[in-house]
């Protein structure tokens, strides 16, 4: 037997998140070691909170949870996005008080700490702002080769942002996080931008399976996709239904979903105060153009996937697959 990818969530414990946490506990192939927070969908000590919640329903108290940075690296706040994942980050659905307490060191200290017990094993996905990654790099600066991969869920390249017409949240809340991260000279960085997480959809009839399973994470699930959902039907939903940003990145980074098209690009992020601050520069002139590859590409960008990742997900989460 291969033995499990040990893994780190860098989060900010909103409802997708809480779902791909959810699901890295129940992928097989997955060792969760940690998790570290950071404003974003909530403040950093909120989205601790909601992922040691998280945790504990599924048993789990023994993952330490740091609690990262809660402004930007330029000092802003990030605008909270409660219209989205409800007060709490958990759209509204309360869970029993955590038991275990957050972690010591803060998050960019324990990503190093995970890293270097991991001996250059480690993956971690990152699906909120990057800026714990970021003060990571400055206190070690050989973290990038210390890390096996790095998945970031974030970006729009032909797709638009969600947050600007051209900036996605996760970038686009600390853009210049996001420009140190990405220029870091990773041994394999994956980007999920929305234009595959937009397209892998959770709807109506899935969420009712996570309902009637019965079981407390699939009755959760479900429960905190009501909000969700309710917020996805302002904005280009037809029916019933929402993306599935984080889900997605999480299964990417542990080999479970192959995308279909993901080519090698440059990228890079706009920093400047203009409409475009937060952008998510992919160089795709090779793929539109017949350009020859660009000599300094730092990224597999994900284009395309299949669509059928949410069914899996909802599967996993459910009682009946048999992985608890
Ligand atoms: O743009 C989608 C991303 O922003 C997701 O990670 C979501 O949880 C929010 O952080
Ligand atoms: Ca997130």
């Amino acid at each position: 037997m291969s033995p499990r990818q040990p893994l780190l969530m860098d989060c900010d414990t909103g409802v997708d998140d809480a779902l791909a946490l959810l699901y890295l506990l129940r992928t097989p192939g997955v060792d969760l070691r940690a998790v570290t927070t950071v404003a974003g969908n909530t403040d950093a000590a909120q989205a601790a909170r909601n992922a040691l919640q998280v945790l504990e329903l599924d048993g789990r108290t023994d993952i330490p949870v740091a609690q990262g940075a809660d402004t930007t690296l330029r000092g802003d706040i990030p605008e909270y996005a409660t219209h989205v994942h409800g007060d709490n980050g958990l759209g509204n659905v309360r869970l029993p008080e955590p038991t275990a307490p957050i972690a010591a060191p803060d998050a960019a200290d324990l990503i190093i700490a995970t890293a270097r017990e991991a001996a250059g094993e480690l993956a971690i996905v990152a699906t909120a702002p990057l800026t714990n990654l970021a003060l990571a790099l400055e206190r070690e600066p050989e973290l990038p080769a210390m890390v096996r991969t790095l998945t970031v869920m974030g970006g729009a390249v032909h797709h638009p942002g969600n947050i600007t017409p051209v900036a996605e949240a996760n970038i686009g809340n600390d853009p210049e996080a996001a420009h140190r991260v990405l220029a870091a000279g990773w041994r394999d960085l994956t980007i999920v931008p929305l234009d595959v997480t937009m397209r892998e959809r959770l709807t109506e009839e899935l969420r009712q399976e996570l309902l009637a399973d019965g079981s407390p994470v699939a009755r959760f699930a479900g429960e905190i996709l009501d909000l969700y959902f309710a917020f996805h039907a302002k904005v280009a939903f037809p029916a019933r239904g929402s993306a599935c940003h984080d889900p997605l990145a999480a299964a990417i980074a542990a080999g479970e979903v192959t995308p279909l098209l993901a080519p090698e690009l440059h990228v890079t992020v706009e920093t400047g105060d203009g409409p475009a601050r937060g952008a998510l520069i992919a160089d795709t002139r090779g793929i539109h153009l017949g350009y020859p590859p660009h000599p300094d590409a730092n990224a597999r960008v994900v284009l395309e996937t299949d669509g059928t990742f949410p069914a899996r997900l909802v599967e996993r989460l459910c009682r009946r697959d048999g992985a608890r």
